[in-house]
């Protein structure tokens, strides 16, 4: 293993933290620009309690509503107009992966010359990533994708239907906010695709990492338990605390940059996944339900014995054949899925066959290596991309 790692987040964590943020955002300024998605943190009151917290402390704001579920490049160009006209110092993001996103994105946006699609890896030849951006405080509300303490967004071109990342140091946030009491709210099946989101973040460094990371497997694998253990007390009754501070602890661990320092693991059950909420505007997590799954089978024909590790693991079998082995473990991942309300079928989704080779073409558009590969274990070709996607029908 040879690795570097650093994330320089501060984290708040812990029920009522959210009474903090004005003490923090004092910190790093005294206006604020706070970036909401379609309205939950008005409905449920975390918008009031947030801004008493910075009246409070003395810091003003302005604020950037609408963001939707998968940001549209128009909505992150148009808090980033608003964060430079404003003059704003800091910007606190109060919701979901989306608002994260888009507020991360804003916040370099003042210090941005030329369009902020040219972050975002599309196939162009010259990507400039940002080098600079305003502070941003993340407030999640709702335990997915690990963007409160991470440096990547990702946002979709609502023009061509791409969805694309971004990953930069000057990204991170400057604090992590991480409030469970604010995810009580958040409905079944959002709270059910989250699980998957987060456990799919370290099942892709556990399957396309290098080999010779015992440390790593092991924090995937107590990740993935704890999602196996408290994922369905959450889902089952949204206001155990107990149950969505778990939850909460592993979405923010599984993509921090921890589990998977060194495996130097690229993500290609995401790359897939991405073109199709793009395309479909469904929630991240459920297509990965779907989609990950069906890339498991494909893979584990390659590499079996890694998928019985994880069957063994995980899910207590034993059975001397590997193949065998690493199926039966996708079955019991795959009947979780279905356990927990999420879908496990394109169809479930309202994806059918017709779209196959663009979907394709759009992964590899914004990941495929200089030989027109899905970087991953194995590469994927375009066929092979299809053959994943068919397989899910
Ligand atoms: O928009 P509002 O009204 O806030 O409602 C949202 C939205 O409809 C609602 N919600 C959020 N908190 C709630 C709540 N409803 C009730 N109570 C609450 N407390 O939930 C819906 C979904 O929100 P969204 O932010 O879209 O979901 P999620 O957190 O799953 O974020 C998904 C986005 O993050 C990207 C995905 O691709 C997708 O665009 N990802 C970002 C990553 C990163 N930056 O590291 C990694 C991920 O793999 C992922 O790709
Ligand atoms: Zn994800």
């Amino acid at each position: 293993m040879n690795f570097e790692y650093q994330n320089p987040t501060q984290l708040l964590f812990g029920a009522g933290t959210l009474a903090r943020l004005g003490e923090v955002a004092r910190e790093h300024g005294a206006k604020a620009m706070i970036v909401t998605g379609g309205g939950s943190v008005r409905g449920n009151g975390t918008f009031d309690r947030a801004v008493a917290s910075l009246t409070a402390a003395g810091v003003s704001f302005v604020e950037c509503g609408g963001v939707e579920p998968n940001p549209r490049l128009s909505s992150v160009k148009r808090g980033g107009e608003i964060a430079r006209r404003e003059k704003c110092d800091v910007v606190i993001a109060l919701g979901g992966g989306s608002v994260m996103d888009a507020a991360k994105v804003m916040a370099a946006a003042p210090f941005y010359e030329g369009d902020l699609w040219e972050m975002f890896a599309h196939g162009q030849a010259d990507r400039r990533r940002p080098e600079r951006a305003l502070p941003v405080i993340t407030v999640p509300t709702l335990a997915a994708t690990g963007s409160e303490m991470n440096s990547g967004a990702v946002v979709t071109d609502e023009a061509t239907a791409i969805k694309s990342f971004v990953g930069a140091p000057c990204l991170y946030p400057a604090v992590a906010v991480v409030d469970p009491e604010l995810t009580v709210s958040v409905p079944k099946d959002q709270t059910a695709y989250g699980v998957c989101d987060l456990i799919t973040h370290v099942t892709e460094a556990y399957f396309n990492g290098v080999d010779g990371t015992p440390v790593q497997d092991r924090f995937a694998e107590g990740v993935i338990l704890t999602a196996l253990e408290y994922g369905p007390k959450a889902v089952a009754n949204g206001t155990d605390l107990e149950a969505r501070a778990q939850v909460q602890w592993a979405s923010v661990v599984a993509l921090n940059g921890w589990v998977q320092a060194g495996t130097l693991s690229p993500y290609p059950v995401h790359m897939i996944e991405h073109t199709l909420s793009a395309q479909h505007d469904i929630t991240h997590g459920a297509g990965l339900a779907v989609v990950n799954p069906a890339w498991m089978r494909f893979a584990a024909k390659s590499r079996p014995e890694r998928f019985a590790q994880f069957a063994k693991r995980i899910f207590g079998i034993k059975n001397d054949d590997p193949m065998k082995a690493a199926t039966e473990g996708i079955d019991h991942f795959e009947a979780f899925h279905r356990s927990i309300g999420c879908p496990t079928r394109l169809s479930e989704i309202g994806i059918d066959d017709t779209q196959l080779d663009r979907y394709a073409d759009d992964t590899l558009l914004v990941a495929g290596n200089a030989e027109g590969q899905l970087p991953g274990r194995p590469a994927m070709t375009k066929a092979d991309i299809v053959e994943v996607l068919r397989s899910a029908l």
